[in-house]
């Protein structure tokens, strides 16, 4: 049987031999979807960039086409998007034969140059040609890609969004036939910057569903930079004129109002102490007095707020401050500041020499705005403790502001919008002349940190399950929001639901639910315990665990036992996000779990973790749990799928 190899995903669409990467044009067209992908012909790593081709009556069930743009002599073809030309605008096709249009970058083998160009079907996608007269827009950049193009009804004319990736901005133009493109304007730098800008992608959303209230949402994929400090995709919510995108935050970033006990990044702190031989021109152990502790980073360009210590365990202690305010908000890279040295990190808050909060890093991970509900240790004393157990090699951290607020800092203030805060989704991009009006988008599962080296053969990579967007005003502004399309429903085959459960402390609560195919849906709710959660592919000493830490507030993905993991150190670890339970400590969890991976999604879908595991293929239990002590699952429903192979 096709596609049964171990850790075959089975109702994600991975190609069934070679590299994949970015979802690449997908389209609506005559009844059926269009998927393209960036594809290695003839490799298992990245290479040789082509577009390949997949086809789906129901995003579920993909037929994998022939390659349908190859690269040549002169080019790779890089990430783009496809239209479908009505009007034969183009005049690719003939009018009663209108083309798909294909807009991709070309990126040329000589100089490097990235250029955008066409490429055209009149055969339904089957096969295409370039188009003769390319580039159709040349600016002689290394860092121009991934034009995203729709038809813009209002302006009546093709718009593109595409990346200067290096600039950290999106450029807007505008075509009357997609051959002849105008500049219409320019956005950014804003929201996270960490990392090259690339595959933009813009669209329009009702509010609350209510179609007199349009906002448009620019989404910018970035790698590295994302909140686990590698590829990410954020998102700006604005308006769009047809000229110009404003987004509704202000993209400088403010930070929170409160006492600042430390801010790397302007110099206002106090001495701290640090154990470990500091790296570079940084002073050995001992106090370190004012500026010597900020120090640059040679070459990088980047603000001046790094520590750096050498290939031993390392720590930075704050002086003793008084607890006065009911949030420690603190961020440790992220933003404008990866960590860009892979570099095991922990955050402690610590009182009477006892640590009382903890915030664990891992390789290369970002802490993008971490907030403490302190209100419990009101009047303490207290010092916070960042922590670096790099053990080879040398490595930095990089923090930024610790701040005692009134509020969290999250939800209020934010530096970027994350889509996803797993550690697997990138290039996200949506699918165009959706039929129903919805607005579906497709991610690529894999990471630009380990990708390549993940331990599938003969194909890398899969693509997220399609989810359905919509705008929700949460905290007085619009969120986006994510559910898998409902289409995966065709897959069901059977329900397992479990009854109102206590969770004591430290042993696993064992479900009926068990399978390596589920979308589970489940209201879990904090009592005493610190941490709680569900477990999935559970066997052999293997699990993965989607949780809530208590003392962080943030919902997590631990896969740092869940299977294979040696691929890279970068892999095994933990991904968070911040998540406020709600009044009655309740947190509803819907978790999509496919054999090699898992896409969680938190308060309806405002916020996503996705996150490729690789368990052997026996780990199918599912559990609960509690630690630190009780709490309870108040329902859980497990569908079981299908393959969507067979
Ligand atoms: C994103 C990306 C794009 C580029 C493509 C090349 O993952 O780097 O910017 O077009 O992949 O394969």
């Amino acid at each position: 049987r096709p596609y049964s190899e171990t850790y075959r995903p089975q109702f994600h669409f991975s190609p069934a031999q070679n590299w994949m990467n970015d979802p690449n044009g997908p389209i609506w067209y005559k009844g059926r979807y269009h998927l393209f992908f960036q594809y290695n012909p003839s490799g298992n790593t990245w290479g040789n960039m082509s577009w390949g081709h997949a086809t789906s009556p129901d995003l579920v069930h993909w037929t994998q086409q022939p390659l349908a743009i190859p690269q040549d002599d002169t080019e790779m073809v890089f990430s783009g998007a496809v239209v479908f030309d009505k009007t034969n605008s183009s005049g690719l096709g003939t009018h009663g034969n209108p083309p798909l249009v294909a807009v991709y970058t070309s990126l040329h083998k000589s100089d490097s140059v990235q250029a955008q160009a066409l490429a055209y079907s009149t055969d339904g996608g089957t096969t295409w040609k370039k188009y003769a007269g390319n580039p159709v827009i040349d600016i002689g950049s290394r860092d121009f890609r991934d034009p995203k193009v729709f038809w813009n009804a209002k302006t009546r004319s093709w718009t593109m969004a595409v990346a200067l990736s290096a600039e950290h901005k999106v450029r807007f133009y505008s075509s009357p036939d997609l051959k002849h493109w105008t500049e219409l304007s320019e956005f950014g730098p804003a929201g996270a910057t960490g990392g090259a800008w690339e595959c933009p992608d813009l669209f329009p959303l009702a509010v609350d569903g209510d179609p007199s209230r349009v906002k448009w949402v620019l989404v910018v994929n970035i790698n590295p930079g994302g909140p686990q400090g590698a590829s990410a995709a954020q998102y700006f919510v604005g308006d769009f004129d047809g000229k110009t995108f404003t987004p509704d935050d202000s993209s400088t970033y403010t930070p929170p109002a409160g006492e600042v006990i430390a801010d790397f990044e302007d110099g206002t702190y106090r001495s701290w102490t640090t154990t470990g031989t500091a790296f570079g021109s940084a002073p050995a152990a001992g106090t370190l007095p004012g500026q010597q502790l900020v120090t640059g980073y040679q070459g990088s360009g980047l603000a001046n707020s790094f520590i750096d210590f050498d290939a031993s365990t390392g720590s930075l202690t704050s002086p003793e401050f008084t607890i006065d305010k009911p949030y420690l908000n603190f961020l440790i890279g992220g933003g404008n500041h990866p960590i860009s040295q892979p570099d095991p990190t922990a955050v402690n808050l610590v009182v009477n020499g006892k640590v009382v909060r903890t915030t664990t890093g891992q390789d290369g991970e970002a802490l993008d705005w971490t907030h403490w509900n302190v209100a419990d240790l009101a009047g303490q004393k207290a010092q916070i403790q960042i922590v670096d157990d790099n053990t080879s090699g040398w490595g930095h951290i990089n923090a930024d502001q610790f701040v005692l607020a009134d509020a969290p800092a999250l939800g209020s203030v934010q530096r970027a919008h994350w889509m996803d805060y797993g550690a697997d989704f990138y290039a996200a991009t949506s699918v165009n002349d959706e039929p129903r009006g919805r607005r579906v988008v497709i991610g690529w599962m894999n990471s630009w940190q380990y990708g390549q080296d993940i331990p599938t053969s003969p194909w890398r990579s899969a693509d997220t399950f399609p989810r359905e967007l919509a705008l929700r005003t949460v905290h007085g502004k619009p969120q986006l929001v994510q559910q898998p399309v409902q289409e995966l429903n065709i897959l069901r085959t059977g329900i397992t639901r479990t009854a109102t459960t206590v969770l004591p402390d430290g042993t696993d609560v064992p479900l009926a639910a068990n399978g390596s195919l589920l979308d589970i849906t489940a209201t879990l709710r904090a009592g005493t315990a610190k941490d709680f959660g569900i477990k999935v592919h559970t066997g052999a000493g293997q699990e993965t665990r989607i949780g809530y830490d208590t003392a962080t507030q943030e919902i997590y993905v631990d896969r740092t036992r869940s299977g294979a993991s040696s691929l890279s150190p970068a892999f095994a670890g933990v991904q968070r996000a911040p998540l406020t339970l709600d009044s009655k400590g309740r947190l509803d969890l819907r978790i999509v779990v496919d054999t090699s991976s898992v896409e969680v999604y938190a308060d309806d879908g405002r916020v996503v973790l996705t996150d490729q595991i690789f368990p052997d293929p026996s780990s199918n239990g599912v559990s609960a749990y509690a630690e630190g002590g009780t709490a309870h699952l108040d329902s859980l429903r497990a569908q079981r799928l299908r393959s969507a192979w067979r």
